[in-house]
């Protein structure tokens, strides 16, 4: 396998972990069986970022949407992460990850929340790594907070709308926080957003796996960013070279015309 270039590790990756649910079917087993080893995914994804050096981790876990699950299921994925908030303490404050959390947070239950609060204060001056949980997440959901937000702002005076610019939604977007996305990987084989991180995912690289997420483990991650390190990034630029060439005709040019 081919070394990850560690001066070019990916800063933010962001991953869509799906495929639960058929991991569990495939086995015969109930779908929350499927979500319970996804958390063993989790711990292995993390340990391994956390030791590629990549500073951001932000993981999709529950989405706005997936509220309209059965009721079981739901219970079960919020006594999972309860569960897991007090089983990976540990492991947290060991490797010096910080814990945060995106999400419309108030509709979880009252103990999910105060459980999430009490970690991510007991997590606060972690440095190594920051690990994002998106719960009750949604891309759209989020970009209307941060317009009723501005909307409210302007209403008070305290901005123009003609000051409305990139940065001022960034600073109301809290995915954006820890910057945009650099990788978003997507398990389970489906090729779609379901409503992730829209705003900062605009020039993230995509990396889709048909490998169910309960599957997903650290050699995952490194092929995930082996590829990522074999893109070139252009922003809507024109390719290095090309623009060196340019320049050089350029140069050509004006030394014709002396
Ligand atoms: C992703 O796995 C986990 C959550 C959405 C909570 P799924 O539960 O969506 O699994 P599939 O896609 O049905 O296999
Ligand atoms: C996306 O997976 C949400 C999470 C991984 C938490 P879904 O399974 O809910 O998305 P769709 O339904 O395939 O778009
Ligand atoms: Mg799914």
């Amino acid at each position: 396998m081919a070394l990850v270039d560690v001066s070019r590790i990916p800063q933010h990756v962001a991953i869509i972990m799906d495929g639960n649910g058929r991991w569990a079917q495939a086995r015969s087993k109930p779908r929350t069986a499927g979500h319970e080893r996804g958390a063993d995914a989790v711990r292995a994804t993390m340990r391994a970022a956390r030791r590629l050096g990549i500073p951001a981790l932000t993981l999709y876990a529950f989405s706005e949407q997936n509220w309209d699950r059965p009721e079981a299921e739901i219970n079960a994925l919020v006594d999972l992460l309860c569960e897991c908030l007090v089983s990976e303490r540990n492991e947290l404050l060991d490797n010096e990850i910080r814990l945060s959390a995106i999400g419309r947070l108030h509709k979880l239950p009252q103990h999910a929340q105060s459980r999430l609060l009490s970690l991510s204060e007991e997590t606060e001056s972690c440095k190594g790594m920051t690990l994002t949980l998106a719960l009750s997440y949604g891309g759209r959901e989020e970009l209307i907070d941060a317009a009723r937000a501005l909307a409210s702002a302007a209403r008070d005076g305290e901005i123009k709308p003609e000051d409305i610019d990139e940065a001022a939604i960034d600073r109301c977007l809290p995915s954006m926080d820890l910057g945009p996305v650099d990788l978003l990987i997507r398990t389970g084989g489906e090729k779609r957003i379901s409503n992730f991180l829209l705003w900062g995912s605009a020039y993230a690289e995509l990396y889709f796996t048909n490998q169910l997420w309960p599957d997903f483990d650290a050699n995952s991650l490194y092929s995930a960013v082996l590829d990522y390190q074999g893109r070139e990034r252009r922003f809507g630029l024109v390719p290095e070279v090309e623009e060196e060439e340019t320049a050089r005709e350029a140069r050509r040019e004006l030394e014709r015309a002396v």
